[in-house]
């Protein structure tokens, strides 16, 4: 058992937290938001994550987990310091990194004895060498510390299953001493064989940008073979399958959609940019697959217009608003990208999302948003899919073809399938879904 203090009670900190207390650790998480730590108390989540209440309230009960504001006593009070504050992109899409220096003064003024500072922010590689450097010019040496890169690798929706049953776990840092300790935190994942890549601290914080950039390429590269699957008449569903089949390639994220969002790939891909840049390195393909991201958000649009004309007093339907399914997450969601463009050209929305309404309703102006997906097509010209929660998967389409003023359907998850669409007389446009020519 291990006393631990995890500074940001933000998604990565409280999964993070909630978690390590399950393998039986004493975790403290810790937040500058009194809001937020009362909240946590009352036995709130301040975000929607299947599973995650269940486990903070159990972890509380059996007081492993614990909340409080302050930071000074809780770092005194613990052995290893996870260090999981955010980390925005600033305007010109560099890594906002004044929250983990903040941090690091503050472990600093508060070096009582040996601790493990362990960074689980996504940052550029380098920052772990100056929070290193920071603690050791405020200490003037004389407390020993170590500091650990050891990025995470959860997405949004499903943390819980990633953190317990990950692919991998990384640990930076060129120290046997903390090496060890950071081993036997991770035991328990240990033991049912998952890899640990024990490396050194600049490694592992490229590791993390390396592995997200890869997935916003293989993204991007699936939505332009799609758009050329248009132009060819050729299926992306079928492509994609087939071409996942080949062990070397991989079936996992060769969806074609709407364009990747959330708070990681375009933050990300764009702050391994930056770090490239410092470096003297291009990279090319990283920047090829932001591009392309851009661009294909903006066929989105072309497709709603290309299905209902010209769009000035129309009223168009929206399914889905957060970045992807089973969040409440609307940062860079795609969804209130293309929303915000439709209204610019004089359309109407009605819109419907299971958990993410209040989030959009800070960001978007002038939406009605409604109870249910058939109250969103009542008086729309045309309904969107923008993101594949279960619900919209089985919708009765006789009904929401009698809703609808004309029966279009631009499914950008292509989550149905096109015959059976036209079959029941909508006008239906997949994503990279092209009809092959007649022989
Ligand atoms: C991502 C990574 O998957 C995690 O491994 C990583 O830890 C996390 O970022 C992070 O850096 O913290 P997340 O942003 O939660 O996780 O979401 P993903 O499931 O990766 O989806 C990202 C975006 O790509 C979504 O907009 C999704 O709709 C889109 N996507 C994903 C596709 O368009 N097609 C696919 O095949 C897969």
């Amino acid at each position: 058992m291990k006393k631990i203090c995890m500074i940001g009670s933000g998604y990565v900190g409280l999964v993070t937290g909630a978690c390590l207390a399950d393998f039986g650790n004493q975790i403290t998480c810790v937040d500058v938001a009194e809001d937020k730590i009362a909240s946590l108390n009352r036995g709130q989540i301040p975000f929607y994550e299947p599973g995650l209440r269940e486990l903070v309230e159990r972890n509380k009960a059996k007081k492993r987990l614990a909340f409080t504001t302050d930071l000074p006593e809780s770092i005194r009070k613990c052995e290893i310091v996870f260090i999981a504050v955010g980390t925005p992109m600033d305007k010109d899409g560099a890594v906002d990194l004044s929250a983990v220096f903040d941090v690091a003064h503050t472990v600093a003024e508060n070096l009582n004895g040996y601790k493990i500072v362990v960074n689980k922010s996504t940052v550029p590689v380098g920052t772990g060498a100056r929070v290193r450097q920071v603690i050791r010019e405020h200490t003037g040496g004389k407390v020993e510390f170590d500091v650990v890169s050891n990025p995470e690798f959860l997405r949004e929706g499903s943390a819980i299953g990633d953190f317990m049953h990950p692919d991998r776990v990384v640990i930076g840092t060129s120290s046997t001493r903390a090496m060890k300790i950071m081993s036997r935190i991770y035991r328990p994942l240990y033991l049912i064989e998952t890899p640990i890549i024990r490396t050194t601290l600049e490694t592992a914080e490229l590791i993390k940008y390396a592995s997200n950039a890869f997935l916003a390429t293989k993204i991007s590269f699936i939505n332009e073979v799609a758009m050329l699957c248009e132009q060819v008449g050729a299926d992306i569903q079928v492509l994609a399958k087939a071409v996942g089949l080949d062990g070397r390639i991989g079936s996992k994220f060769l969806h074609a959609g709407a364009g990747y969002g959330g708070s990681c790939f375009p933050k990300d891909t764009v702050g391994l940019l930056k770090v490239a840049e410092a470096a003297g390195a291009e990279l090319k393909i990283v920047k090829a697959a932001v591009k392309a991201n851009e661009e294909q958000r903006k066929r989105m649009v072309r497709k709603v217009i290309q299905a209902v004309g010209d769009l000035a007093g129309k009223t168009i339907g929206v399914l889905g608003l957060s970045f992807k399914p089973r969040t409440d997450d609307v940062r860079e969601a795609p969804a209130l990208y293309i929303i915000q463009d439709l209204q610019k050209r004089g359309a109407k929305i009605r819109a419907y999302d299971p958990v993410a309404m209040p989030n959009a309703g800070r960001v978007l102006d002038r939406v009605t948003f409604c109870d249910d997906a058939y109250a969103v097509c009542q008086g729309a010209d045309a309904l969107v899919f923008m993101t594949e929660w279960n619900e919209f998967r089985e919708l009765d389409m006789t009904r929401i073809k009698e809703l609808l003023i004309e029966p279009v359907i631009i499914d950008t998850r292509n989550i149905y399938d096109p015959e059976q669409m036209d079959n029941l007389g909508f006008r239906y446009v997949g994503v990279g879904r092209g009809k092959p020519c007649q022989a």
